[in-house]
């Protein structure tokens, strides 16, 4: 395809290679980040994932060799040779990323039986497609893969194939599922502790077969498009993601209320049935602070109207649920009802908004309103569009946006590749822009609430591509309420984490189903522990709000989730530093305890944040199960305070109202007292859950700003640093160490090792405490 290297030039970071076909660029993102680009496709490089590209000035050798060219970094040794084949080496000199130089050799051959026959149940042949872009590296023995965002399966994904083509598919998700509603094209390989990831940013059908076709290889390649990828170096997990979030954009800090619980169902109405579940929050002290709208609110399912009948007045109704201290979000779809008079429908018709066919005639297909026209999210003045539409809804007082549907879904087939997009003057196919559609819709969302209200925008989104983070969380669509989908939640949450996805949930008690009470007991507790923390079901199931079974499943509820207000201030320090380095509230063991290798493959724990290891129980009926403490720390029972040293598995009893829970030794948690939602009271006290080392020092810092508005951008908040160091005596010191908001705590509540409590006011913005051992 490339031939032989003919000559090369080198412009600071970028070294263009000429070879006898294609000229191939190779940028210098920084000593760790390299990107690897050939237009065999279009000429220009263009992201929808990465805005505002920083290219740093950095240390670059290249060097011509006999049969390659070498590029040094002061990391990595690259060294690029003919037919554009490419090696990765440390500083030490070992390969680290190798591209594959044999044939494709399918493990899986056509068999000689009669496929016609076996097509008659629906056993296919699997494809081995001829891609256009196909990249080969050579696979080891002992590589673990994570991330791919939302993908069903395990949490390591050697062995497996996955695609990327957002996609709408209602059945019950299984590990065979090789693509799901959001497209994620980055991988964390790791071999020996040793982890570096693969962004590639192609948004056609790109697909990754991890040692699945053979062991020998693992490969990323596209029906179409350019080569164009990062490699992304770590040395650490979290360098990986740091530095693929440093390319794609971290998630943002939320408003604070987006952290509470959230209640949803397809679908509340009319406006008495909202109000009804809103007063049983109250009544029944579960605390609450989010009622969604499904798609019965509108008027015969247009986006950006109302159903006078079912909500005559929802002005007046929603604020009656501020009242209450209740937070209203509204389902958008993108598919606008095809019907003269409906204002969204000439408006953008009259523009020429909606995506056309090959022979420029407005698209149609059937989504819930019918039969439905599709906005040109590619195009500049259609987002524009968009974003102004968002203040019909901001006007009513509505919260928060929930775009679904965004795939985009279709029902009478799916659009044909050849749907024309018109990105600002080029215009594009469907096939091309199909997995970035939902990220361009949440962006105009994103910036429309931005615009509107000034504050943080709260954006659910079904469909996503890599860095729509920035926009928008995401939830894993249409689970199933079953065990197996709760199970396979906790891996695909932790990959969609190691993407860059920090604020993620599924529908907890599952979507489609009934659920059951045990069932949902066991998905509160995981819930409560889920950045977006929604029970949704669908519209033919069994009820399943947390009083909808009896008392033992409501008391479970209310205890988790009261548990989960508790935790918001430590989840909103980690939401803060992730918003800076990039890592997620859902990890891994793997992340933080790479050197131990028993925690590569954990499943079925996770962390949350640094300090929290929640082990579920994920089995009905099960009163007991093992739990791994990794290595390297000691690990305190949240509900029992026995302590236990790492490295080693240990058998947990744990009934339903049981959730195993572990609080690293060496870990301040900060805690917000009894609260029924966000902002129902003014928080004067600082609550500090402390637990010691045996000896030593530790430090947290702890992150205080209004909870809403973008003025920590420009410093208006509050950093305090606490110290704890446990030697002859046990000191700990809280210091105001960034003064910035003007809301300070008055004092500071600390819980030692889950008994003693010491109240202390702040003077001069400081405390300090010295207790005596013994
Ligand atoms: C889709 C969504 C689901 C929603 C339903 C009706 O299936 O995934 O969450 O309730 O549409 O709008």
């Amino acid at each position: 395809m490339f031939g032989k290297m003919k000559n090369f030039k080198v412009d600071k970071n970028i070294i263009k290679i000429k070879y006898e076909k294609l000229e191939t660029k190779i940028t210098i993102i920084n000593s760790s980040t390299v990107n690897f680009f050939v237009p065999n496709f279009r000429k220009n490089q263009k992201s929808n994932a990465i805005e505002n590209l920083i290219v740093e000035p950095c240390n670059i050798d290249v060097l011509k060799q006999d049969s390659y060219i070498e590029i040094t970094t002061d990391n990595l040794v690259i060294k690029i040779y003919d037919e554009f084949k490419v090696d990765i080496y440390n500083k030490k000199g070992k390969i680290i990323c190798e591209d594959y130089r044999g044939n494709r050799d399918p493990f899986i051959k056509n068999c000689a039986g009669r496929l016609d026959i076996a097509a008659q149940e629906g056993h296919k042949p699997t494809e081995h497609m001829d891609y256009k872009v196909f990249i080969p590296k050579k696979l080891e023995n002992n590589t673990y893969f994570y991330g791919f965002g939302e993908k069903t399966g395990h949490l390591n994904k050697n062995g497996c194939h996955y695609i990327n083509w957002n996609t709408d598919d209602p059945s019950p998700h299984g590990e065979t599922y090789e693509k799901l509603y959001k497209s994620i094209p980055f991988f964390i390989s790791m071999k020996d502790e040793e982890a570096f990831g693969i962004f590639f940013d192609n948004t056609f059908e790109t697909h990754f077969d991890l040692g699945k076709e053979n062991s020998k290889y693992y490969y990323f390649a596209s029906v179409d498009g350019n080569i164009d990828y990062y490699f992304i170096y770590g040395p650490g997990i979290t360098e990986v993601v740091k530095g693929y979030t440093n390319l794609t954009g971290t998630t943002p800090l939320p408003q604070l209320w987006t952290l509470g619980y959230q209640q949803c169902r397809w679908a509340y109405c009319p406006e008495s049935n909202v109000i009804d579940i809103a007063k049983k929050f109250r009544e029944k002290d579960i605390p609450c602070d989010t009622i969604y709208l499904d798609i019965e609110y509108m008027d015969d399912f247009r986006v950006f109207t109302w159903d006078n009948k079912k909500f005559p007045n929802p002005k007046k109704m929603i604020k009656k649920l501020k009242d209450e201290g209740f937070k209203l979000v509204t389902i958008i779809d993108p598919g606008v009802k095809v019907d003269k008079g409906y204002k969204i429908y000439d408006e953008g018709l009259k523009n020429g908004y909606f995506a056309t066919d090959k022979n420029s005639i407005v698209y149609t297909n059937w989504v819930w309103p019918g039969n439905s026209v599709f906005p040109d999210f590619m195009n500049s003045d259609v987002r524009r569009w968009w974003a102004n539409n968002q203040r019909i809804m901001l006007d009513y007082g509505v919260s928060g946006i929930w775009n679904d549907m965004n795939e985009p879904a279709s029902f009478n087939g799916p659009l044909p590749d050849d749907i024309k997009f018109n990105e600002d003057g080029n215009i594009v196919e469907h096939k091309e822009i199909h997995n970035v559609y939902g990220h361009m819709m949440d962006k105009a969302t994103y910036e429309g609430i931005k615009e509107s209200i000034n504050k943080r925008p709260f954006v659910v989104t079904r469909a996503a591509y890599s860095g729509t983070q920035k926009y928008s969380t995401v939830w894993t669509g249409d689970n199933q309420s079953t065990w197996e989908h709760l199970r396979l939640s906790i891996p695909m949450l932790m990959n969609l984490g190691l993407s860059g996805f920090s604020f993620c949930g599924t529908d907890v008690g599952g979507f489609g189903y009934d659920c059951t009470p045990e069932l949902l007991s066991r998905w509160v507790q995981v819930g409560a522990f889920t950045p977006l923390f929604r029970n949704h079901t669908t519209i033919y199931s069994r009820d399943q709000e947390p009083w909808a079974f009896d008392k033992l499943t409501e008391d479970i509820n209310r205890k988790y989730i009261k548990l989960r207000y508790k935790l918001i201030p430590y989840l909103y320090d980690i939401f803060y530093k992730g918003e800076r380095d990039g890592l997620p509230v859902i990890r891994p063991l793997v992340l933080h305890y790479q050197q131990d290798d028993k925690t590569y493959e954990i499943n079925d724990q996770f962390l949350f944040g640094e300090s929290i290891m929640v082990a579920p129980v994920l089995e009905q009926g099960k009163k007991a199960r093992m739990i791994y403490l990794p290595k390297g720390d000691n690990w305190i029972d949240y509900w029992t305070k026995e302590s236990f040293e790492g490295g080693q598995y240990i058998i947990k009893e744990a009934p339903l109202e049981i959730c195993p829970m572990y609080i690293k030794e060496g870990s301040i948690i900060p805690n917000f007292p009894e609260l029924s939602y966000i902002g129902e009271k003014d928080i004067k006290t600082l609550i500090l859950d402390v637990h010691t080392v045996k000896e030593g020092k530790f430090e947290y810092h702890h992150y205080q700003d209004d909870g809403e508005s973008f003025e920590y951008k420009d410093g208006k908040y509050n950093l305090y640093s606490i110290k704890v160091n446990n030697s002859h005596k046990l000191n700990i010191t809280i210091d105001l160490i960034k003064n910035g908001y003007n809301k300070i705590y008055d004092e500071v509540q600390i819980n030692l090792n889950g008994t003693n409590k010491l109240v202390r006011k702040f003077e001069n913005d400081k405390v300090v405490v010295n207790i005596d051992k013994n």
